[in-house]
């Protein structure tokens, strides 16, 4: 019963006027401003944990736009210097230019990519659909020398993802996901135990390639077998992370790492986009029924 109340608000979800929407936002998203991020980068350091931050918004369409978001990351990448924070910045592709040409993404990666090797940090190119994903490999490829404060996302469910990570360079940097876009079954496993089975092959081969990895997951059974796996092949501390979403509640499986003493980075979300974000954290909800009614009753 739970299932399908469950199936039917995520079928009417963009049903459902902004405003409410906004209320369920909050809990995944930190504020609007540059300034409300880094406080909570601030927090959440002082918590014991790492930070990458993201100004939300996706598909830009014009150039100066792009232009804007990209001085909004070197900001943001001066201020995380100025305060000594542990924090790095993570950038969507179609945000900062590629939906306008291929020439604009390299010239705003390229100016973000050296603003952050100036002040000391980190840049991670996230991975959006598959229309992207050679162009979003390409451009870290491009990037990419050795360890130089780069780093690019692959996903677990896309069935091409062996290949790509093959053909990564020795000592390169990804984030590992199960993968959020709805892609055909054509080139995406669809069944979730593959996903995972997929996901720990994956792991075990960047592993081999001395490749540093986010573990960027949420689900207590991969993550216990990602734990075995780490003790197994007495993998260093130094060769990964563990990587969680902001507002997304981390209980036993957090326990399991803190008690490692193994690193942990939060991904936080901010700005004025908020919309298609939080609608995509909402659908993965599994109690998202019961939010969206526990919210209502508390709007009354
Ligand atoms: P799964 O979806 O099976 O969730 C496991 C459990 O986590 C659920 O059973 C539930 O308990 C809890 N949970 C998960 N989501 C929740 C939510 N929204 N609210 C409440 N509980 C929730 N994807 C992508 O395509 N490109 C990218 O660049 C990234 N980047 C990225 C960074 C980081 C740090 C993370 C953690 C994830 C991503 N993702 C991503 C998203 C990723 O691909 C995936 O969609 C989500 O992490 C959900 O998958 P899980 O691995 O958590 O498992």
């Amino acid at each position: 019963m739970l299932n399908l109340i469950n199936r039917v608000v995520i079928l009417t979800i963009h049903l459902i006027p902004k405003f409410f929407i906004k209320i369920f936002a909050n809990q995944y998203v930190a504020g609007i401003t540059t300034k409300d991020a880094l406080k909570t980068v601030k927090r959440l350091n002082d918590q014991g944990f790492a930070v990458t931050l993201d100004i939300l918004g996706e598909h830009t369409n014009s150039k100066g736009k792009a232009e804007l978001i990209t001085k909004q990351y070197c900001d943001i990448l001066a201020q995380i210097n100025i305060n000594n924070l542990d924090c790095n910045i993570s950038i969507k592709p179609s945000h900062i230019g590629s939906d306008i040409s291929n020439k604009l993404l390299m010239k705003n990666i390229r100016i973000l990519h050296e603003i952050s090797m100036k002040n000391n940090n980190f840049i991670r190119i996230d991975m959006e659909n598959s229309e992207l994903t050679d162009l979003t490999l390409n451009t870290y490829k491009n990037r990419y020398i050795s360890e130089n404060n780069i780093g690019v996302v692959l996903q677990a469910y896309l069935y091409r993802t062996e290949q790509d990570l093959l053909q990564l360079k020795d000592g390169s940097n990804i984030r590992l996901c199960k993968g959020i876009y709805n892609e055909n079954q054509s080139i995406a496993i669809k069944i979730p135990d593959e996903i995972n089975s997929n996901y720990i092959r994956l792991l075990k081969i960047a592993f081999k390639k001395h490749i540093y990895v986010g573990i960027a997951t949420h689900d207590i059974h991969l993550i216990k077998k990602v734990l075995d796996i780490i003790d197994k092949l007495n993998i260093d501390k130094s060769m990964f992370e563990f990587q969680m979403l902001y507002g997304v509640p981390m209980g036993n499986s957090l326990d399991n790492i803190i008690t490692k003493k193994y690193r942990v980075r939060i991904y936080v979300p901010f700005g004025e986009d908020w919309y298609e974000y939080s609608i995509r954290r909402i659908k993965e909800n599994p109690n998202i029924s019961k939010y969206v009614i526990k919210n209502m009753f508390l709007i009354k």
